[in-house]
C-alpha cells in the first residue's frame, strides 16, 4: 500500500512541476539569457584595459588619498605674485640650526687669523674621541702614528703608478708647526691633493682630531725630560 501511494504523490509532483514551466511566458527565457550576455560586456572592456596602455588616470573607486596636489620643483604657482612655486628664505631670517657665525668653532678662526687655541677645553674625553675619529678618518692614509705610512699609502707606494702624493708626516716640523685652525681647516676644506673630511666629521670631531694631532706629535719628539721624573730610570 505505501509504495502505490508513494507513487501517486510522484506523479502529482511531476504534474505541478510541468504546470508551473508552462506558466512561463515564452519570452522569458530569451530575456534572461540576453541580459546574461550583456552582463558579460563590462567584463570585456575590463579585461581589455588590463593588457592595453592608457594616457588615462585609471578609476579609482575608492580613492583613499592616494592623488594630492603638490607643486614640483621649478614649477608655478597662481598664488604668489612672481609666480614661483619655490619660495627664497625669508630675509632677516635663519633657519633653525644653520646659524653660522661662531668663526673659531666653526672656521678656526679669531679676528680673520688662523687660530692658536681651541674654541673648548679639551679634556681626556676630547683626546679619547680624537684617537677614535682619527683611527678612523686619518690613519687609513696618515697610518696609526701619523707618519703617513697608512694602508691606502703602502698599496699606492706597492702599485707604482706615478701619481701618487705621499700623505704628509703629520709628526713632521711644517706640520707640528701649523696653527690648530689651520689643521682644522685641513680636515674642513682638504689641502692640495687631500680631499675635505668636513662633510663627514662633525666640527666637534674634526677639533677632537686636531687634539689628537697634537698628542701623536708631541709622542714623536719628545726627549728624556717629558717623561716625569720617577719613571725616567725605566727609560734605560
Ligand atoms: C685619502 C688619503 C688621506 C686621508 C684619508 C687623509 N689625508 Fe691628510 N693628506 C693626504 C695627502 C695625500 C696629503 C698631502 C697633500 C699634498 O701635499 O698634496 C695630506 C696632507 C695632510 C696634512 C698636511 C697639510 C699641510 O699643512 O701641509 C695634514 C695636517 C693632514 N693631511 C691631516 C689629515 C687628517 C687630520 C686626516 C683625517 C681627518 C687626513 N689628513 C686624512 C691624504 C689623506
Amino acid at each position: 500500500m505505501s509504495i502505490f501511494r508513494e507513487l501517486q504523490d510522484h506523479q502529482t509532483v511531476r504534474q505541478y512541476t510541468r504546470a508551473a514551466g508552462e506558466r512561463l511566458p515564452r519570452w522569458v527565457l530569451p530575456v534572461i539569457v540576453t541580459l546574461v550576455v550583456v552582463s558579460w560586456i563590462p567584463l570585456v572592456f575590463i579585461a581589455k584595459s588590463r593588457v592595453t596602455k592608457s594616457d588615462v588616470p585609471r578609476i579609482q573607486l575608492i580613492p583613499d588619498m592616494d592623488q594630492q596636489p603638490k607643486y614640483l620643483a621649478q614649477t608655478a604657482s597662481p598664488l604668489f605674485a612672481d609666480h614661483r612655486a619655490m619660495r627664497p628664505p625669508v630675509e632677516g631670517t635663519v633657519a633653525r640650526g644653520e646659524l653660522d657665525d661662531d668663526d673659531l668653532l666653526l672656521r678656526g678662526k679669531v679676528d680673520g687669523n688662523w687660530s692658536t687655541t681651541f674654541p673648548f677645553p679639551v679634556t681626556m674625553e676630547v683626546m679619547h674621541r680624537g684617537r677614535e675619529r682619527f683611527n678612523i678618518f686619518c690613519a687609513p692614509c696618515h697610518g696609526l702614528a701619523g707618519m703617513g705610512d697608512g694602508m691606502v699609502a703602502k698599496r699606492a707606494d706597492a702599485l707604482q703608478e706615478g701619481k701618487w702624493v705621499p700623505p704628509t708626516s703629520l709628526t713632521s716640523d711644517v706640520v707640528r708647526e701649523r696653527t690648530d685652525g689651520e689643521l682644522f681647516n685641513t680636515i674642513s676644506n682638504g689641502i692640495r691633493t687631500m680631499p675635505a673630511y668636513g662633510p663627514q666629521i662633525p666640527v666637534g670631531d674634526r677639533w677632537a682630531i686636531v687634539a689628537y694631532m697634537r698628542a701623536l706629535q708631541r709622542s714623536q719628539n719628545a726627549s728624556p725630560n717629558d717623561v716625569p721624573a720617577d719613571h725616567q730610570s725605566d727609560l734605560r
